[in-house]
């Protein structure tokens, strides 16, 4: 761990009423001067805010670009453009084929990905401006390689992960810093749904620590537990029939 604390002066935690988000914006508040959390679930917020005496709770529905836009003002983004902002929000529905339903897909996209435009299109201007603050992308160690029940998620998390990659010289270059956190699996309500098994399952806590150790080193991927990433991210350079050969033994095997 980092051994002196940077300290933000204005965090802005969107997706921060449940699982990482939440146990982030925890971590934060005694590094930062104000923590913003955000996400659709009022009452869950302020139960948070009741935590610390600097988290303040902004609502918000990351699908909506009304209430990004209100919420930015709310937060007086043009002006005192918090310096982190992390983008936590996420929704994962596992598919099964042959009966794809195009909601799903739209439903994912538009928070996983379209939710995340929403947000740097509030923000990444007066970073831009001011030449500085840092942004924090939420994808998935499931957006490396896709995996088999996850076609409506892996999609979008890929997105991200390549969205990051697309912007991140150009965001260098005005001192502006880019994060993509791409985690394995960890415990919250988002995997409690999972009937199957889940290796290397984290506490949110933890991962929470590992993610703020990440920001405060300004690492550009911060991808968890090593033991699940590394493999994953090794798949990647893997020719086409290795890999699909790996996920019929490992993956669809009764
Ligand atoms: N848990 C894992 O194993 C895992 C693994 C890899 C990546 N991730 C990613 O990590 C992030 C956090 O996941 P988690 O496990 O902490 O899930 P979670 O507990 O389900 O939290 C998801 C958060 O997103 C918010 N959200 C959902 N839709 C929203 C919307 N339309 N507008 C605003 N906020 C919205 C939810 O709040 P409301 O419902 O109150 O809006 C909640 O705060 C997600 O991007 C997820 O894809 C998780």
């Amino acid at each position: 761990m980092a051994d002196k604390p940077e300290r933000w002066r204005r965090a802005w935690v969107i997706g921060a009423s449940s699982g990482i988000g939440r146990e982030t914006a925890l971590k934060l508040a005694p590094l930062c001067g104000e923590v913003i959390v955000s996400a659709r679930s009022a009452g869950k917020l302020q139960e948070l805010e009741s935590l610390a005496d600097n988290i303040t709770s902004i609502p918000l529905d990351v699908t909506d670009a009304a209430s990004v836009k209100t919420a930015a003002k709310k937060i007086g983004v043009g002006s005192n453009c918090p310096d982190l902002v992390l983008i936590s929000s996420g929704l994962w529905k596992q598919v099964r084929i042959p009966g794809l339903d195009p909601a799903d897909f739209k439903a994912s996209m538009d928070v996983n990905f379209n939710g995340v435009i929403e947000v740097l299109s509030a923000v990444l201007p007066p970073m831009a401006d001011r030449q500085s603050g840092h942004v924090a992308i939420f994808a998935s160690v499931a957006g490396y390689r896709g995996l088999p029940n996850s076609a409506a998620y892996s999609p979008t998390k890929a997105a991200l992960i390549n969205l990051a990659e697309s912007i991140k010289p150009q965001l260098d270059a005005m001192g502006v810093t880019i994060s993509v956190v791409n985690p394995g699996f960890v415990d919250t309500p988002m995997t409690s749904v999972n009937k199957f098994p889940m290796p290397f399952l984290m506490e949110p806590e933890e991962a929470a620590e590992i993610i703020v150790d990440g920001l405060h080193k300004r690492k550009y991927e911060i991808a968890f537990p090593r033991r699940l990433a590394w493999p994953l991210k090794f798949t990647r350079a893997m020719p086409n029939a290795v890999y699909f050969w790996l996920v019929r033994k490992l993956v669809l095997r009764k």
